[in-house]
């Protein structure tokens, strides 16, 4: 039997991905700054909780909830009437949380909050933008061990995650705590300069349990979403 999937809702890569992400696969979405990393996401939370039904809770640790739908709202995706099947939420909303718990460390919480909307909606899809803000509201001591469990905790819970992963500009390092060994997959988006042009890629780097190809597909956005051109 395959193993059951979680579309990306990018036209052309799901069919590349054997129908898309496995479940509960921990997948890194890497890029360096304004690579549409959370456009991409997003789109894939937004799609699956609307096209799908399936449960969807999208973190954003770096920007406000309220500037990331106002972007994605012009992007066409406007969250209007999917409240019960998307939460977005923010730093704010967890402090909310912390205070009221204030013998609870920042992951403890951050836990707690997930765990809780998973009883309530049954999460399928997680995004957590960004995984090194992450990092820091959890003070990570051994950061390798400790993103070993938190993968492990994810995976038990049986919920397919998105990390997004910030490259800096003048590096080709997908991360810097050995999270692209511990995560199930990793897509790299890329900014390329053509003559005049700048162009975005995708590429899948891994994506274990699947047979994909390795290349750079240029990436499209319309509005019908995203979309890799294989020909
Ligand atoms: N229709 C579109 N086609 C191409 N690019 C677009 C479109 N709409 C918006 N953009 C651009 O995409 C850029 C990045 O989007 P997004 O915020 O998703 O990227 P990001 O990688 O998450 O950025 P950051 O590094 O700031 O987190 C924006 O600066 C915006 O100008
Ligand atoms: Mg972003």
């Amino acid at each position: 039997m395959p193993a059951p999937r979680i579309r990306t809702y990018i036209r052309g890569l799901d069919e590349q991905l054997q129908g898309g992400v496995p479940k509960a696969h921990v997948v890194l979405l890497a890029g360096k700054p304004g690579t549409m990393k959370s456009s991409v996401a997003f789109s894939m939370v937004y799609h699956n909780a609307k096209s799908d039904g399936l449960g969807c809770v999208y973190v954003t640790l770096e920007q406000s909830r309220d500037s990331l739908l106002e972007n994605m709202a012009g992007l066409g995706m406007d969250i209007k009437g999917l409240e019960s099947k998307l939460s977005v939420l923010d730093l704010g909303l967890i402090r909310k949380k912390l205070k009221q718990l204030a013998n609870k460390s920042w992951l403890e919480v951050f836990k707690m909050y997930v765990d809780n909307l998973d009883k309530t909606m049954d999460i399928s899809l997680l995004v957590i933008d960004s995984l090194p803000v992450l990092e820091v509201m959890a003070k990570f001591e051994d950061p390798r061990d400790d993103l070993f469990r938190f993968f492990e905790w994810l995976r038990e819970l049986e919920i397919t995650t998105v990390l997004i992963a910030e490259m800096e500009q003048d590096s080709d390092k997908f991360c810097t705590n050995g999270e692209d060994f511990l995560s199930d997959g990793i897509l790299h988006l890329d900014l390329r300069r053509e003559d005049r042009q700048v162009n975005l890629f995708v590429s899948v780097v891994k994506m274990r349990k699947t047979a994909h190809r390795r290349g750079y597909y240029p990436l499209i956005f319309d509005e019908g979403g995203f979309e890799v051109v294989t020909h």
